[in-house]
């Protein structure tokens, strides 16, 4: 068995959505003590903003004839793929930035995208293997709130992973880690409190249910 972790934070200390996704690996770790965890830190590590393009234009290339950066990109999106058809089970942990999705989330899926394993149309490599999306949000974007419709990354992701790479998914949310941070938000503390238990209960029974067995293709 192995595990497929990403992190898209850009930061190492304090990111809570890292604090989720290692809660999610220990329940998943528990049952597989001496399994292998292949990572990608890609907030702090990211693709190069030129692979996509690169690698987009050397799937319309023959191999011969490709740049050396094509067919760098071309190798990347290819060991990219790798990993996730290597594992077993998937966690991506992704926060939201600027109202949408992390540029080094969409650089990462565009340019897996371009592999011919994972290309819209194709079977994915990803078919049916069971994966967790823990997702954070410094504001709340519930039903109701002030800013409902403002998160545009969650709508995406979820496309992206459960529609096109055809992941079983669950997700895990937490809104308003930036109460306790942002004084304008101290009026939700009791609120940011319950949400915060609610996503590290969420954390544990997905993280525990990702060993389950791979849906049927
Ligand atoms: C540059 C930047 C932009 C952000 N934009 C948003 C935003 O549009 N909406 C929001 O709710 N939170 C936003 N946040 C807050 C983050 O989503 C929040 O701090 C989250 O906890 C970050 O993930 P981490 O704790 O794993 O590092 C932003 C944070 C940064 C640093």
């Amino acid at each position: 068995m192995s595990l497929f972790r990403l992190d898209a934070s850009i930061r190492t200390e304090g990111s809570t959505s890292r604090a989720l996704g290692d809660i999610v690996e220990a329940e998943w770790r528990a049952a597989h003590p001496d399994a292998a965890t292949t990572r990608r830190h890609i907030g702090v590590e990211p693709v190069p903003a030129t692979a996509w393009s690169d690698s987009v234009a050397a799937s319309m290339t023959p191999e011969s004839e490709r740049t050396p950066d094509q067919s760098a990109a071309a190798g990347l999106a290819s060991a990219l793929t790798d990993e996730l058809a290597a594992a077993d089970a998937l966690l991506f942990a992704v926060p939201l930035y600027n109202f949408g999705v992390s540029q080094h989330f969409k650089s990462y899926v565009d340019l897996v995208l371009t592999d011919p394993r994972m290309a819209p149309g194709a079977l994915p490599a990803t078919s049916g293997k069971p994966a967790v999306l823990v997702t954070v949000q410094g504001g709340n974007y519930s039903a109701g709130s002030p800013k409902e419709g403002w998160d545009h990354a969650t709508a995406w992701m979820r496309r992206i992973l459960e529609d096109v790479w055809q992941l079983d998914l669950e997700v895990v949310t937490r809104e308003f880690t930036l109460v306790g941070v942002n004084p304008a938000l101290d009026q939700f503390t009791e609120l940011a409190d319950e949400l915060k238990l609610r996503a590290e209960g969420q954390a544990t029974r997905h993280g525990r249910s990702l060993d389950r067995f791979p849906l049927a293709a």
